[in-house]
């Protein structure tokens, strides 16, 4: 998908990205930690404020699942967050909110109401491989299903920072 941000990002105004998915414990902080390390190679920080929350509260207060913690620390990359539920403010507070699978788009979009500029898409519209799926719950599956999980998240963070270079603009 080719995407287009609603504006250019400075530094005065950093581009605001929320990941979500239902729990915010696996695949939502996740993609955060991944997005978040992209950012700091390419030395990108200050262009970019970037969050994660679930459509759920079960999970609020919680760090991140043990194994999705594991696999991305095996692949150097830090899970920091603690789970939190998404609510209609974030609207507000983001330009764009990626949905991880089309059931959370489906709760994000029944909380949206009046006019906000924010974006709302599906994480795997930047997939190069298999754009417009889910990124499948690895919840109650095993090992595989959060390995699977990273794999996708890196390659759709990968195209998603691609995406938005060319908005970037120092001034
Ligand atoms: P997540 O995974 O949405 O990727 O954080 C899940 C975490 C917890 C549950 C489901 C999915 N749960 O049903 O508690």
């Amino acid at each position: 998908m080719e995407f287009h941000p609603n504006r250019n990002i400075t530094k005065k105004k950093p581009y605001r990205i929320c990941f979500v998915c239902l729990g915010n414990i696996c695949r939502s902080p996740t993609a955060e930690g991944i997005f978040q390390q992209k950012v700091t190679e390419c030395d990108l920080n200050t262009f970019f404020y970037i969050d994660s929350a679930g459509t759920s509260a079960y999970h609020v207060g919680e760090k991140a699942n043990a194994i999705s913690r594991r696999i991305a620390e095996s692949h150097g990359v830090s899970l920091l967050s603690r789970a939190r539920q998404f609510n209609s403010k974030d609207f507000y507070k983001f330009d764009l909110i990626l949905a991880m699978d089309s059931s959370n788009y489906t709760n994000i979009m029944k909380l949206k109401s009046g006019i906000t500029n924010s974006q709302v898409e599906l994480m795997r519209s930047f997939d190069p491989i298999g754009s417009n799926e889910d990124v499948p719950d690895p919840y109650y599956g095993g090992i595989n299903g959060f390995e699977n999980v990273f794999t996708i998240l890196m390659r759709s963070s990968e195209e998603l920072l691609k995406q938005l270079s060319p908005y970037l603009v120092n001034e």
